[in-house]
């Protein structure tokens, strides 16, 4: 039986009132069963590609038994006696994820190739709603030939429905976008709208016009996967938040994820009793950070020792990489922490890393989720490239996105901070609440040897023996302007601490902060630069 005849089955008056209940109930059992189960043909063709069909992959990612389903009748009329297969192409409802309510649809390729008509697009932006009034995660998984051609101009209302409670919903509720398949043309911008967004390598596929058109209209020539593959977005583009090799691995991430996150922004994520002692110290970090800001070492092996059992979730791990940002738990609360990574292109920042950071450090104060900021930072990138491509307006960004957080604010400088980057990696000055120090940290105005390079160039350029010369003014200064207590000195730093006690000292600021309430002076919105 094919599924668009079973909602037709004519039931003549006299016949539906001859059967009793139950008869009814039977029979209702029977639609609903053979609705839930589809098309087997489409459903070994789904499996054949490597992918789960879209009530496989709700099963994994929610909690046994916990799924409700809605609008699975919901179908299209296709003539007068005539209806679509039932669900339309989309399973939406409502489930639990470690036992905490979640709203999810899932797109079925096995009808349309999941692609959104009228009905699928209105059963989206129920589910949407229904997220937004329950204050409660929003996930999408996305498996779809995108807007149903044969509906014209209505499919593509459809999507605009949902941008449009993406937007709404943004900094509400988290709004997690799963990519499983085909997300092509205007489609890509729901998940883009979204907090983050989920690729598999192989599977996912985003672009806002394909292969074919671009060897039209450019004459380049590149497969699907070079185009807009996972791996594509997440290193290149940094459109994917997490990447990949199956989907299983990928829906179980998706797990952890919400664990770590408030369900809406009047709530606080899960405190977890984690078993990893707040007063632990890790005298491993005096080994780990060499003295000489010149020596990179790996900053995630840092967060490994001061998060709770060392684990970490981190968010665009393949993309401007010389900025780390990762969700942890530190003491049982969840913290997002930023931190510079010197065996990147020596940490410095740049546009990519300023765009990254500032998106997680808006992420994390929509949600209520404090920051800690580990610094060591070298400056903003130099080069004329970077100039042209507007690293005044991506740095402005980081900068407007830190000093508009209200959450609570930790920085912790371990090694060098100079000049513009300092300020920017959540300074006191723009308004951390606490700013700690190890006792290596280089806080200037810039680097000692182009500071000498720029006050003494005159005395330098007439010297007998300017090598010497420029040795002791460097001397000089790094002894005056740069040693380790000049910050805390003027209460730019609030305490300079050894780094074994780096996560006590953090937890123990968070818990002083921990009942911070904004400040804020009304206003619509700002306008953040672009
Ligand atoms: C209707 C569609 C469809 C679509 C796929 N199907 N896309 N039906 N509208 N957009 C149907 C196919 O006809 C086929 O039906 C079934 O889904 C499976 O598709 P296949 O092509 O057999 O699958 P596959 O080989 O895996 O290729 C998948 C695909 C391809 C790459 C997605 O189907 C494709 O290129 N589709 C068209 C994509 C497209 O141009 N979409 C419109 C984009 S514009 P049968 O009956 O044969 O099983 C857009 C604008 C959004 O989305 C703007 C928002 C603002």
């Amino acid at each position: 039986m094919t599924m668009s005849e079973q909602p037709s089955d004519p039931v003549p008056d006299s016949a539906r009132h001859a059967a009793t209940t139950r008869d009814h109930v039977r029979r209702l059992r029977g639609i609903r069963e053979r609705a839930i189960q589809g098309d087997e043909l489409a459903t070994e063709r789904q499996h054949a590609k490597g992918k789960l069909t879209a009530r496989e992959r709700l099963e994994h990612l929610l909690d046994d038994g916990s799924f409700t389903e809605i609008d699975l009748f919901r179908r299209r009329a296709t003539g007068p006696d005539a209806a679509g297969p039932f669900t339309d192409g989309v399973v939406t409802g409502a489930g639990t994820v470690h036992g905490r309510r979640v709203f999810a649809y899932a797109q079925d390729f096995r009808v349309f190739g999941g692609s959104l008509g009228e009905e699928h697009a209105a059963k989206i932006h129920k589910v949407m709603d229904l997220a937004i009034a329950a204050g409660a995660p929003l996930i999408a998984l996305n498996d779809s030939g995108g807007a149903r051609i044969q509906e014209g101009v209505t499919a593509l209302a459809g999507y605009g429905g949902i941008f449009r409670r993406n937007v709404r919903a943004s900094g509400v509720i988290p709004q997690i976008s799963i990519i499983l398949g085909p997300c092509a043309g205007g489609a890509a911008y729901s998940p883009a709208l979204t907090d983050f967004t989920f690729m598999v390598r192989e599977t996912s596929h985003m672009f806002i016009t394909g292969p074919d058109v671009i060897k039209t209209v450019t004459g380049e020539s590149v497969t699907h996967e070079e185009l807009g593959g996972a791996q594509v977005h997440a290193a290149t583009s940094g459109v994917a938040t997490f990447v990949y090799d199956d989907e299983a691995a990928c829906l179980d991430d998706v797990r952890y994820l919400i664990s770590l996150l408030p369900s809406n922004n009047h709530d606080l994520s899960p405190v977890c009793e984690t078993g990893d002692p707040p007063d632990r110290r890790c005298p491993r970090l005096a080994d780990l950070v060499p003295a000489n800001p010149k020596i990179p070492y790996d900053i995630r092996e840092v967060i490994t020792e001061i998060a709770d059992h060392g684990e970490f979730l981190e968010v665009h791990e393949h993309w401007a990489r010389n900025l780390v940002c990762a969700l942890a738990r530190l003491g049982g609360r969840t913290v997002g922490i930023l931190a510079n990574q010197p065996v990147v292109r020596a940490g410095v920042l740049d546009i990519d890393a300023s765009q990254k950071g500032a998106r997680f450090v808006q992420m994390c104060d929509a949600f209520s989720i404090p920051l800690v900021t580990l610094v060591d930072v070298p400056g903003f990138l130099p080069g004329v490239d970077q100039e042209h491509q507007g690293i005044i307006r991506h740095g402005a960004r980081l900068l407007y996105a830190y000093c508009d957080a209200t959450v609570p604010r930790v920085q912790v400088i371990l090694r060098k901070a100079y000049g513009g980057a300092y300020i920017v990696m959540d300074s006191r000055s723009i308004g951390a609440d606490l700013s700690f120090a190890w006792p290596i940290n280089e806080i200037a105005v810039m680097g000692a040897e182009a500071a000498v390079g720029v006050i003494y160039r005159k005395e330098l350029a007439a010297a007998d023996d300017p090598d010497r010369l420029r040795s002791q003014l460097i001397a000089d200064y790094t002894e005056e302007l740069m040693h380790p207590y000049y910050a805390p000195e003027r209460g730019l730093v609030d305490d300079v601490i050894d780094p074994a006690d780096t996560r006590v000292v953090v937890i123990r600021a968070l818990d002083l902060l921990s009942e911070k309430r904004p400040d804020l002076m009304p206003r619509k919105h700002g306008n953040p630069p672009a």
